[in-house]
């Protein structure tokens, strides 16, 4: 066996523990093919960690994510713990575990597969050939800046939230968008605000200043709302999309369901150390404990953790042509099925795409 990764596994409510069990089948089958080997642990997060630790981020977890090379987490949440204090949420361990990774940009790839066409909401000939990474910046911008909530002199209530960003904020998400792009068809849409607000005049200022370290990618500007409308019109358009927080949060769900179905959209998150790796959809406690859950967001994921985190692009590749081709081949977990009665259960969807890997 040649190199040996650590990857950190945070199964935690619902069905994360179903979908994380099927990530690993497929981790384990292509480290076989390629020859390295994965030392992996596992950690609480989310309810689960509040039920046996008092608490949705334990130290435990926190210092065995920040030692190693990759994190893959299923979900966190459920009924059970919504009643509690803000900072004793499953919710509240999430943000916190982003903060501890310093993750600052999110990757979501969304693609149409053609053997699902039928689910997307746009007419079969504009979802046909989707294939666009959204990489949004995750930890700046009007989320995290200066607020103020009060009462004008004539007792006329107003509240202000304040969009911050610096150079160096702007300039690490715009490299991963750069990179990312180089890794697929090379064009990057910067996407901001930039005809009326200041912030977005640095973000377009920022990337013009780096276009010529990537001579290889074809760079455009785009005005949000009229990316929010060509995404639904013409979204074979794009290929990677990279833009600030809060445009990005908007774009990244308009675009999770141009192909139908949250259970197989993968994410990353990452920054200058361990990458976390997660399927955009939450704990589904309506089928947590049945082996329905679709495992393909989960699958996707690891894909995305083997060419961002682990340096193995060619193994990705080769999980996400197996899911293409499981697909193909007919295989439907009840979420894909469209009501028939014949379905794959979590399991047998996971070995469907290993049988496609081999
Ligand atoms: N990153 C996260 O961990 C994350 C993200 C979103 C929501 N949540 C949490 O998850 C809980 C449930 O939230 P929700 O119901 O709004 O969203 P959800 O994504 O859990 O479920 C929405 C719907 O999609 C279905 N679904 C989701 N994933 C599926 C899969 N892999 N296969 C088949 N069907 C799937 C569910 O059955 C449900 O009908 C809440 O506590 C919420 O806070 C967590």
């Amino acid at each position: 066996m040649g190199q040996s990764m650590r990857v950190a596994l945070l199964p935690g409510d619902g069905i994360g523990p179903d979908v994380i069990a099927a990530g690993v089948r497929v981790l384990d089958a292509v480290a076989r093919q390629d020859r390295f080997s994965i030392e992996y642990s596992t950690h609480l997060l989310g309810g689960v960690a509040i039920d046996e630790m008092g608490e949705p981020f334990p130290a435990q977890t926190r210092d065995a994510v920040i030692r190693s090379d990759a994190v893959l987490l299923g979900a966190v949440g459920g009924p059970k713990w919504d009643r509690g204090p803000g900072h004793l949420r499953p919710e509240a361990g999430l943000l916190a575990l982003r903060k501890a990774l310093g993750v600052y940009a999110n990757l979501r790839p969304v693609r149409a597969f053609p053997a699902l066409l039928g689910a997307s909401p746009l007419r079969e000939e504009v979802a046909r050939g989707v294939d666009v990474m959204i990489v949004r910046e995750l930890t700046g911008g009007v989320y995290f800046g200066e607020r103020q909530t009060g009462q004008l002199q004539d007792g006329e209530r107003f509240a202000r939230d304040t969009m911050y960003y610096t150079e160096s904020e702007i300039r690490r998400v715009l490299v991963k968008g750069f990179e990312a792009a180089r890794l697929r068809k090379k064009r990057l849409t910067s996407v901001d605000k930039a005809n009326v607000l200041d912030s977005s005049r640095l973000w377009r200022a920022v990337v013009d200043e780096m276009k010529s370290e990537y001579p290889d990618v074809s760079v455009e500007h785009a005005l949000v709302d009229s990316c929010a409308m060509h995404l639904v019109t013409r979204p074979h358009a794009f290929d990677v999309i990279v833009t600030e927080n809060l445009f990005g949060d908007i774009l990244s769900d308009e675009a999770a369901v141009l192909t139908g179905s949250i259970g197989v959209l993968p994410s990353a998150s990452i920054g200058n150390g361990p990458g976390l790796y997660e399927p955009i959809h939450g704990s589904a406690p309506d089928i947590a404990g049945q082996n329905v859950a679709n495992p393909l967001g989960t699958i996707l994921s690891v894909a995305l953790m083997l060419r961002y985190s682990l340096g193995f692009p060619e193994a990705a590749d080769r999980i996400e042509a197996a899911v293409e081709a499981a697909i193909a081949g007919g295989a439907r977990t009840r979420d894909l099925a469209a009501g028939a009665a014949a379905f794959l259960h979590t399991d047998e969807m996971t070995e469907a795409v290993l049988a496609h890997l081999a």
